[in-house]
């Protein structure tokens, strides 16, 4: 696994939109052979796409080849929703971009057939081959996606229930109100994202610093989703300073050695 560990949220944000734009450059993408994004919602990720935009508009980065596939969405919730992830998504990245729409994937929380829409994510992630880089936030519990603790460690897109630590946690964007907040969802399952080519998970603050230490330093565990990713050939863990305040010292040390021996 590969730990990345910046100063701040603004630094994490900054890489993080350099390594995508950097990936997507790499493969060359075209219309037959386009790059597979999986993208997040949640606050972290929003520097990020901030970053994107803009490189976006200075000409630096195309999304006309670029397909995504995010990772879920709140049933009952509609795309006009100020509170649904497609909502999200379409305001705070995809309508500033050049990505068309035909490219964009979302879980359709709408849906009246859960299990078929589900499948049909699944299927429509294969016709691509593969999701080559999946980027993801994290929770305070450790989940990943919508994959709280107790998911299956092999888990594909499903229904989940929310438990009451995320209800509390999402309900900030809820006016505060948990009985606001959609109790189930539609999510990816943590297999699905750890058969992705590369898995970029981003975990900034010092609420995240509890999964951040049982991500790297626990044992794998389905209680503490994250941990998976130390199964993954190439997992990436991208942190700020204060999301490492419950890692030994050796271990922030060790990982911030090998990432300035890096070119
Ligand atoms: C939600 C999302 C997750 C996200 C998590 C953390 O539960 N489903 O994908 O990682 O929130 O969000 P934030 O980045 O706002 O802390």
């Amino acid at each position: 696994m590969r730990v990345i560990i910046k100063n701040n949220y603004n630094d994490c944000s900054q890489w993080a939109a350099h390594y995508v734009a950097y990936k997507i450059k790499a493969f060359r993408p075209t219309a037959k052979k386009p790059f597979v994004l999986g993208l997040p919602t949640g606050s972290t990720p929003l520097g990020m796409y901030k970053a994107l935009i803009e490189m976006y508009q200075q000409g630096k980065l195309s999304f006309e080849n670029v397909v995504t596939f995010n990772m879920d969405e709140y049933i009952g919730l509609d795309a006009d929703h100020p509170q649904s992830y497609h909502y999200y998504m379409q305001e705070n990245f995809f309508k500033h971009i050049n990505i068309p729409k035909a490219n964009i994937h979302m879980l359709n929380g709408m849906t009246k057939d859960y299990t078929k829409e589900c499948e049909l994510y699944e299927q429509s992630i294969k016709n691509y081959g593969k999701i080559h880089l999946f980027i993801g936030g994290v929770g305070e519990d450790g989940h990943i996606a919508f994959n709280e603790p107790g998911s299956s460690l092999s888990s594909r897109t499903r229904v989940k229930t929310l438990t009451q630590d995320t209800i509390v946690a999402n309900s900030r964007f809820f006016d505060n109100d948990t009985s606001k907040v959609p109790h189930t969802v539609l999510t990816v399952g943590i297999g699905t994202v750890m058969d992705a080519e590369e898995v970029l998970i981003m975990g900034t603050g010092n609420k995240k610093a509890r999964a951040i230490h049982h991500a790297i330093e626990g044992s794998i565990n389905h209680m503490w989703p994250i941990s998976i990713l130390q199964m993954h050939q190439h997992g990436i863990i991208l942190c700020d300073e204060e999301a490492t305040r419950e890692l030994r010292a050796d271990t922030v040390c060790y990982f911030k050695d090998i990432e300035k021996q890096k070119f």
